[in-house]
Formats: structure tokens, C-alpha cells, sequence
């Protein structure tokens, strides 16, 4: 059931007061809960990558409750970009655009260009209206982990770290913003796939590059290999062979966890087996939630079944591939 959450004119005021004092605010959106600051305000931007343990060249999604104020942001929107908005916003994409001046360097890291994006979820909007302002929000996070879905998994990341989570309930869409990027002459790049897939995006404004298309033009800062990822070592494993390596791992007394889209063939006793939708939106919806719950389920790995491979399942792949790869550290 979709529960439509608004925040009490209280909860309203002290996550407002708090964002104006530089303090950070977690709060719920459409895609994933987000740890917002002031865009305006450096030491609370600051405080976001302090925070999260982000590297200070990967820049923020500046998210503002309407598109009316983008000017104040973006020094030239393209005529594509403006159609996707229209089309788009509120919602789940967010659009990297020429910076104007007053936008802080900690913000986009330096660049020239500046990703912004107008939420639709109800409470993210009372939120940004009742504020006035640009929110700086990235997942709200440790660097590199997965992304929180669901107030408790904000409360999991940070403990009393931040004073104020705002309980928005599930989000709906679960993965983090379709993002798109735009050359001088308007063609559109998508960077990180999401909910909107380049099929619905074409239907708006004609051919867009994939992301990780040979020969971008554009820099993506915060696409490295690992991201997304569970503490326990992530495998996706083919479909048929995801039974055999459950009932090895359990003979050979290896706790392990499965991410399947069926129910086991067989019952074993060392397996901790999540039977998830095979409906993409579904999937996608629950899928933070459901590593969480098998990351913590002590085991030496997980293995994911691997999704079908239609494009409604991009933006998960995409996750779990990052998930799944190994870390740098
Ligand atoms: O759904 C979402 O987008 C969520 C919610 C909270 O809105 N936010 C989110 O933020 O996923 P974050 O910080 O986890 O991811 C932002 C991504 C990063 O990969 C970053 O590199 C990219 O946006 N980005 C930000 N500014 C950019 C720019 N100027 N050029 C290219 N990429 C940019
Ligand atoms: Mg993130």
C-alpha cells in the first residue's frame, strides 16, 4: 500500500530551523532518503561529506520544490532539458546543468555544472517549501554503502549523528535518480540509470547515449566500480546455477544468502533465502531493504540471481554490478 506521509506542522518546523542553524536533516523522497543541508550554507555542506566519509570531488544533487527557481541555479537550460523537466519533474531524474555563479564550489566539486532535481515525494516538498531554498541531499549513507530506503535505515548508518530523520515511510521507487547531462548542442547523456529508463527519455526528446557509452563527453564523478555495496562479498550467479551453489555452500557448512526471484528447490540449512519480485518495480522498491536484511544475516557471501536483462531492469544491474564489485579498499 502506498501511505502518503506528511510531516506535523512541529516535525516541519524543527527540521526547517535545523536546515537555517547548518545543521543536516535526513529526509524521506520518492527514490531513496536523502542527508540535506543548506546548499547556501558551506560548513553545512562541508558537514554532509564529514558525515557520509564522501571524497570532496564528488558532487551534490542540489534539490530545490519547484522548477521555477532552476535560473537561479542552472546559467542555461537547453531546450531538451527543459522538455525532460516538464515531463519529468516532479520526480525521479535529475538534470546536470551549466552552474551559475553564487553555486558553491563544495557543491559541485569544483565544476561547472551543477545536477539538480525537484522531488515528489509529499513530505520532500513541504520540506523544500516550508525551507525556501536549494537542499543539498546525498543518499543518506556511509560512502559506498547502500542506499537507505526507509527511516531505520538512516537511523542504522548514523546513529545519533543526526539529530533529525524525517519518517516519510517506504520509498516508493527505492534506487537513487536517472541522471542526465547535456552537450552545448543539447544531445542528452544519461549518467547513472534509474527509475526512468532511456526509452521513456527518448520518447521526449529523441536519441540519448547510454551511460558508459565509449567517447562521453562527460566526467562522472561518483560512478566508480564499488558502490552500493553490502559488508558481505556480493556474487550474482546465473539463474540456473543459483540452486547448485546454495546447496554446495550449505554441505560444506558456509552460511550463505540468496537474492532469488523463486523459492528455493530444496531446503538447506545453512541459507537465508529472500524470495524477491519478479515485477521490476518491485524489485527495485525493495531491493536496499532486502541487502540489508541479508547482509546482517551473518554469512560469508550473497548470492543474487541474476535479473532478467530487459530494460526495465537497468538501474538495477546497474546497483548490483557496483554492489558486487570489489572494493578498492
Ligand atoms: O535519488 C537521488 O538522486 C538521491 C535522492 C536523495 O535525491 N540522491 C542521490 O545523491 O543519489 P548521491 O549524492 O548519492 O548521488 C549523486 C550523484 C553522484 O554520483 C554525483 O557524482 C552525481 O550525482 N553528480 C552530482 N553533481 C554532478 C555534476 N555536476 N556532474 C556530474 N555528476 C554529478
Ligand atoms: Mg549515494
Amino acid at each position: 500500500m502506498v501511505r502518503i506521509v506528511r510531516a506535523t506542522e512541529a516535525e516541519l518546523k524543527a527540521a526547517v530551523t535545523a536546515l537555517r542553524e547548518g545543521d543536516v536533516v535526513a529526509f524521506p523522497t520518492e527514490t531513496v532518503y536523502g542527508l540535506g543541508a543548506n546548499a547556501q550554507d558551506p560548513k553545512a555542506v562541508r558537514r554532509v561529506f564529514e558525515l557520509k566519509g564522501r571524497p570532496a570531488d564528488h558532487p551534490l544533487i542540489v534539490h530545490l520544490d519547484d522548477a521555477r527557481y532552476l535560473h537561479r541555479w542552472a546559467r542555461e537550460v537547453p531546450d531538451s532539458a527543459r522538455r525532460l523537466i516538464e515531463r519529468f519533474w516532479p520526480g525521479p531524474l535529475t538534470v546536470v546543468l551549466p552552474r551559475t555563479e553564487s553555486v558553491s564550489d563544495l557543491v559541485t566539486g569544483g565544476q561547472d555544472s551543477v545536477a539538480i532535481r525537484v522531488p515528489s515525494h509529499p513530505m520532500a516538498r513541504q520540506l523544500l517549501t516550508s525551507f525556501g531554498g536549494g537542499i543539498v541531499a546525498p543518499s543518506a549513507n556511509r560512502y559506498g554503502r547502500i542506499s537507505p530506503t526507509r527511516p531505520e535505515h538512516v537511523r542504522e548508518e548514523f546513529g545519533a549523528a543526526i539529530r533529525i530523520v524525517l519518517d516519510g515511510g517506504e520509498s516508493q521507487i527505492g534506487l537513487e535518480s536517472t541522471i542526465v547531462a547535456f552537450d552545448p548542442a543539447g544531445a542528452v547523456q544519461m549518467l547513472r540509470p534509474g527509475h526512468i529508463t532511456v526509452s521513456q527519455l527518448e520518447a521526449v526528446v529523441g536519441p540519448v547515449t547510454p551511460p558508459g557509452a565509449e567517447h562521453s563527453p562527460v566526467r562522472v564523478p561518483g560512478s566508480t566500480q564499488s558502490h552500493y555495496a553490502p559488508s558481505t562479498p556480493m556474487t550474482i550467479v546465473p539463474t540456473d546455477e543459483i540452486d547448485t551453489r546454495a546447496a554446495q555452500s550449505s554441505a560444506g557448512g558456509q552460511r550463505i544468502a540468496v537474492l532469488a526471484q523463486r523459492l528455493p528447490a530444496h531446503t538447506y540449512s545453512h541459507v537465508t533465502w529472500i524470495n524477491a519480485s519478479r515485477r521490476p518495480e518491485v524489485y527495485a522498491r525493495d531491493l536496499y531493504a532486502n541487502l540489508r536484511i541479508l547482509d546482517k544475516a551473518g554469512c560469508a557471501q550473497i548470492l543474487v540471481q541474476d535479473p532478467p536483462h530487459d530494460e526495465r531492469w537497468a538501474a538495477v544491474h546497474d546497483r548490483l554490478r557496483r554492489g558486487a564489485a570489489s572494493r578498492a579498499d
